[in-house]
């Protein structure tokens, strides 16, 4: 299969103290230009006043405000950018800052990209998941109807700067759900990784094991440049996101909403059941992976009526071709193999594993 290449000029920074993140921000933001911030509540709140202190000159740049949340990352909001973007009259020579989670640099990137055929971006994500993975990468979306990412681009930002002091601010369910993304990456790429993150507390990742934070982030980078268009490689970062989206949505379904991170590490210990079925992963890292998980993740409480309920939800997701499940499992902790078929009885069995585990 023909490698794509990620598209140069894109970069990766990490900044560990305020002068460095300062060095690293002044080489994109000059005094000329007409930089726009794309900022939701909580980042204006908790994260704009830090970049304001860093660089002072931020603080005659205009930002956009939107609400916080998921919900906010609809097509309606990115119209009401691209607004905002035309009326303060930026152009091709305008960069627009993404500075927060997940959810402002997937719509931020995917507002960027279209406008006027695209303008430059930058990341500055500020959560844990924006840090070890949604920031990076140059996928950029919007959902539709519900429905997660329908709309989006490809389209890398020019630079993602991580700078883990903005995470003394977000909330501990928020920290849980970035650090699941974290686990799956190691688990997919980096053994060693996976074996520090073991005897991690996550109260210590912005802080005292920030080097963590961007082992992760440099491998999500690695696998984006290798494979910018998710056609092979990529796609082992979906590890436990089939399973783990069919828990998202049943306890959407149920009206009890849980977050992304709980519902990937469930996702993750029924795949890791898989991978001892059908890829290899030894029964001794089945049982490590699945303790470890089960220790740092609350455990979701589901029955074998659920189990129905997660089939059909799942015969409706995108990843599935014909009546068999295409999924990326693990040969060992640290490799991942991607497009392993599995039936419907095995994907039952994984769910029947998770409920006996969690008993
Ligand atoms: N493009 C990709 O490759 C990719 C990969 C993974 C996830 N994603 C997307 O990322 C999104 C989830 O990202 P997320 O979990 O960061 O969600 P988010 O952007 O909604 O942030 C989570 C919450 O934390 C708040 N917040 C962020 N930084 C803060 C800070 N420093 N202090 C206080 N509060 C802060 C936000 O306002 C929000 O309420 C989803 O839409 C998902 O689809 C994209």
């Amino acid at each position: 299969m023909q490698k794509q290449k990620y598209p140069p000029g894109t970069k990766l920074e990490f900044a560990s103290a305020k002068h460095e993140f300062h060095h690293s921000l002044s080489r994109y933001i000059g005094e000329t230009e007409k930089n726009l911030i794309l900022v939701d509540r909580n980042t204006e709140k908790h994260c704009l006043p830090l970049l304001i202190e860093i660089m002072p000159l931020i603080s005659q740049t205009p930002y956009i405000l939107l609400d916080a949340g998921e919900k906010e990352k609809n097509i309606r909001r990115a119209e009401h950018v691209w607004t905002e973007l035309m009326k303060y009259e930026a152009d091709r020579e305008s960069t627009l800052i993404n500075l927060g989670g997940g959810v402002i640099t997937d719509l931020g990137g995917f507002v960027a990209s279209t406008y006027q055929r695209g303008i430059r971006f930058i990341n500055i994500p500020t959560s844990l998941m924006g840090m070890a993975d949604a920031a990076i990468g140059g996928k950029n979306a919007v959902n539709i109807n519900h429905i997660k990412n329908q709309v989006g681009t490809f389209a890398p930002p020019e630079t993602v700067m991580i700078f883990p002091a903005f995470l003394h601010t977000l909330p501990k369910a928020e920290m849980l759900s970035g650090f699941a993304e974290m686990v799956k990456t190691a688990l997919a790429f980096d053994a060693s990784l996976f074996k520090e993150l073991l005897t991690t507390r996550i109260e210590d990742l912005p802080e005292k094991r920030k080097d963590l934070i961007f082992k992760t982030a440099s491998l999500k980078h690695k696998v984006a440049v290798q494979d910018f268009y998710d056609k092979h490689i990529r796609q082992c970062l979906n590890f436990g996101h089939t399973l783990g989206h069919a828990f998202e949505s049943l306890f959407a379904r149920k009206g009890k909403e849980i977050s992304h991170g709980v519902a990937v590490a469930a996702g993750m210990i029924c795949e890791s059941f898989l991978s001892q079925q059908l890829s290899g992963l030894s029964k001794k890292e089945l049982i490590q992976i699945q303790s470890f998980l089960q220790n740092n993740f609350p455990p979701l409480e589901i029955n074998p009526e659920d189990i129905d309920q997660m089939l059909h939800i799942m015969r409706h997701d995108k990843k599935i071709s014909g009546h068999e499940f295409k999924l990326s499992l693990l040969t060992q902790a640290g490799k991942c193999q991607h497009r392993i078929t599995c039936s419907e009885e095995m994907i039952q069995q994984s769910l029947e594993y998770y409920i006996s585990c969690s008993a």
